[in-house]
């Protein structure tokens, strides 16, 4: 039988990602209303999708927290205390910043998602460590694409 130990890390496990995925998706959406140049079309609604994609996951994962008898995150304050992901205000980094700055951070996300497969392995928590393939796979997809408006 996992331990308490294991139950509990996997609860900060999901807290902190949940924290990352709120940071993520207004950071996605601070380009999406500022992004400008040549490619404002594509960009601006790239990021909307990928926005709606990450913000989508928040309450999968919250209740998962839940589901483990755990609490989760109650306000801005709580995920400004758990998240990796730094906050970036500025409005008029150049496009193609925007686009690796986002690839980079989703790079992270994905490291936290397996951190959290990892913690639910642990803990015997069988659902999070299905359903966290799909959340990795999404990310990829959104890493994949920032990298291809990059160059590749
Ligand atoms: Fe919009």
């Amino acid at each position: 039988m996992p331990g308490d130990n294991a139950k509990k890390a996997l609860i900060d496990s999901l807290n902190g990602l949940l924290a990352d995925l709120f940071a993520l998706y207004i950071k996605t959406k601070n380009f999406h209303w500022h992004v400008a140049g040549r490619q404002f079309r594509d960009l601006h609604l790239l990021f909307d999708e990928q926005a709606t994609e990450i913000f989508a996951l928040t309450d999968i994962v919250a209740e998962r927290v839940r589901k483990n008898g755990g609490g989760t995150l109650t306000s801005i304050g709580a995920i400004a205390g758990k998240s990796v992901i730094a906050d970036d205000d500025r409005s008029a980094l150049d496009a193609l910043d925007m686009v690796r700055t986002l690839r980079d951070d989703n790079v992270t996300l994905i490291a936290r998602i397996r951190a959290a497969k990892a913690a639910a392995g642990e803990a015997g928590d069988n659902a999070t460590d299905g359903a966290s393939d799909d959340w990795t796979d999404q990310a990829e997809q959104r890493v994949w694409f920032l990298t291809q408006i990059l160059g590749g």
